[in-house]
């Protein structure tokens, strides 16, 4: 069956067996914990913990959705038979509606009803926290499977890793000996230190990538070989190596999505993940000579493929294409010299790595590649370390050159060079005493302002708490702000003398030195502070709020980066 029809049956499979279908959601999650989406289950996560209503939200306690995703941890294993980085993922999911015997036997049905015959299931053999899943056992025998595996908590248990989240047993379904899908049952809830909690509803989470699913319903030996990628392989000439086909076809297709999700080339975060995409590929093209139209012409293959499916791909085509070729002129400049230098060098240390980055823009991956025993002490580890560290610099070197003149305003926490830029610091700086108010809500009245800082991009906000926060409590805190934004709380300034000022309960950064008479702004009866302004007049000015990161800033302060997403 072509990839078109896998998706149509999956859909109407569910449709007809009480399912809402979802639409896929942004390759960019609203959950912070994440870059990019990297499974269905992301955009339900708040179905599973009971801090949503799925009858509410869909009308039904299960659905169904076909979802984009991104996993950055196989961008190294791209190029093999099976590993790529961007992916669909067909998924059911259940929050309190059903549970492991009809999952099981929707597994079976499914692939009954696409004439696909499974060859063998694992279970969850059980360990010390977990019993042996025997009642996912006796299903899958009682449905006429006779060839069922036990395995271990590293392939059959879901959950996230060193955060809390739901999580619990999977059973994975294999066919001509590839995994192909993941039913995973959430019965449990997982605390920071690793302790599990059992889940009042347990849930159902699924997923089986599109690519293996067409790979085994076609008959292919490898996911490139199926209508997915095909077309976009032939365009790519036959006379470079076949991995480096398959790296190309999966990042130009991988690079079109990011793109139409409006991330952009950058150096940080999903663009980052972008530009190396495109760069590495654009390596391939210079090296082995190709006709520069080759490259356009594959994407829009990739375009033309998906463009039915996912429509923002055709509604954003121009501007795929025009960023396709804007970071390739950007890169071409550094391209050919950055190669030289690269063999040049005899000794390739993560510093070097970095200066080869940081300078011609070459990305990691080729420097490795291209540089083979004379890099064998760098590691993505080390380099990613060094990237971090430049980071830091440039942020310091940022604040210094913003210190001086040319700014329509600089209160030292505020920066802003135009009116455009004051709007947005302002918005943020109202932000921030909400964020305040709430983490004093959420975790305690201990929680006091240590220091902040305020860019057109982001708000950063340090304040003392002795531990790691964890996802509930970031969202709690997130929740609530976002609230209070709804609420349209006025914002109100009043002006009174230090001590009066103190005395009402108005917070105040204990570092900064006050004169005898200030200000005190507050928004409605959430939050109430010390401050010089400006702040917007209204709640509802701020726009959505949301926590980007939560770090150790120093021995007992927190730090909170956030953003306003349009
Ligand atoms: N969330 C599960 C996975 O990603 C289904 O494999």
């Amino acid at each position: 069956m072509s990839a078109n029809e896998l998706r149509k049956k999956f859909l109407e499979f569910f449709k007809s067996r009480g399912h809402a279908i979802v639409l896929s959601s942004s390759l960019l999650p609203d959950d912070p914990s994440v870059l990019l989406t990297t499974a269905g289950m992301q955009q339900f996560k708040k179905y599973y913990t009971g801090e949503a209503d799925p009858m509410r939200d869909f009308k039904y306690k299960n659905t169904a959705s076909i979802q984009k995703c991104f996993r950055t941890s196989d961008i190294d294993e791209v190029g093999d038979e099976r590993h790529n980085t961007f992916f669909e993922m067909l998924g059911n999911f259940s929050f309190g509606g059903y549970f492991k015997k009809e999952a099981i036997s929707y597994g079976k049905d499914f692939f009954d009803s696409i004439g696909l015959e499974i060859e063998y299931v694992t279970v969850f053999a059980g360990d010390k926290n977990v019993p042996f899943d025997e009642e996912s056992f006796n299903f899958w025998e009682n449905l006429g499977i006779r060839d069922i595996r036990k395995c271990g908590r590293e392939d059959n248990f879901w959950g996230p890793t060193g955060a809390e989240g739901p999580c619990g047993p999977t059973t994975e379904i294999y066919i001509n000996g590839v995994e192909v899908w993941n039913i995973v049952f959430n019965e449990f809830y997982q605390l920071k230190d690793g302790t599990l909690e059992k889940l009042k509803t347990p849930g159902v989470d699924t997923g089986m990538g599109l690519e293996r699913l067409a790979m085994v319903s076609q008959g292919k030996r490898n996911i490139f070989e199926t209508d997915l990628f095909l077309p976009i392989l032939d365009i790519l000439p036959g006379t470079i190596s076949e991995r480096q086909r398959r790296i190309i076809s999966d990042h130009l297709r991988a690079s079109a999505f990011l793109l139409s999700d409006g991330v952009s080339p950058s150096n940080k975060e999903a663009g980052y993940i972008l530009r190396r995409l495109l760069r590495r590929a654009l390596v391939y093209e210079y090296i082995n000579f190709l006709n520069p139209q080759i490259f356009e012409s594959a994407i829009i293959e990739a375009i033309k493929i998906y463009g039915n499916f996912y429509p923002e791909l055709k509604h954003r085509r121009d501007d795929i294409i025009n960023a396709y070729w804007a970071e390739r002129e950007k890169f071409s400049k550094t391209l050919s010299r950055g190669i030289k230098e690269l063999e040049k060098n005899e000794n390739i240390t993560s510093e070097k790595a970095f200066s080869l980055y940081e300078t011609f823009g070459l990305p990691y991956e080729i420097i490795k590649e291209f540089s083979g025993a004379k890099s064998s002490s760098l590691t993505r580890e080390s380099f990613d370390k060094e990237f971090g560290k430049h980071q830091e610099k440039s942020r310091a070197g940022a604040a210094g050159k913003f210190g001086g003149h040319g700014l329509l305003l600089n209160t030292g926490e505020l920066k802003a060079k135009d009116e455009e830029e004051l709007k947005k610091v302002t918005r943020l700086h109202t932000a921030t005493h909400l964020l305040q108010a709430a983490l004093r809500k959420i975790l305690g009245e201990n929680v006091r302002q240590m220091g902040s800082d305020i860019t057109v991009e982001r708000t950063r906000f340090d304040f003392s708490f002795p531990r790691k926060l964890t996802i509930d409590e970031i969202k709690k805190v997130e929740d609530l702000i976002n609230e209070a934004i709804s609420r349209k709380l006025k914002v109100k300034m009043e002006e009174m003398d230090i001590e009066e000022a103190k005395r009402s309960g108005a917070l105040y950064f204990f570092k900064e030195k006050y004169p005898a008479h200030v200000k005190v702004y507050s928004a409605g009866d959430f939050s109430k502070e010390l401050c010089g302004g400006p702040h917007v007049k209204n709640t509802q000015d701020i726009g959505k709020f949301v926590i980007i990161k939560e770090e150790a800033s120093a021995s007992g302060v927190r730090r909170i980066r956030g953003k306003i997403i349009p």
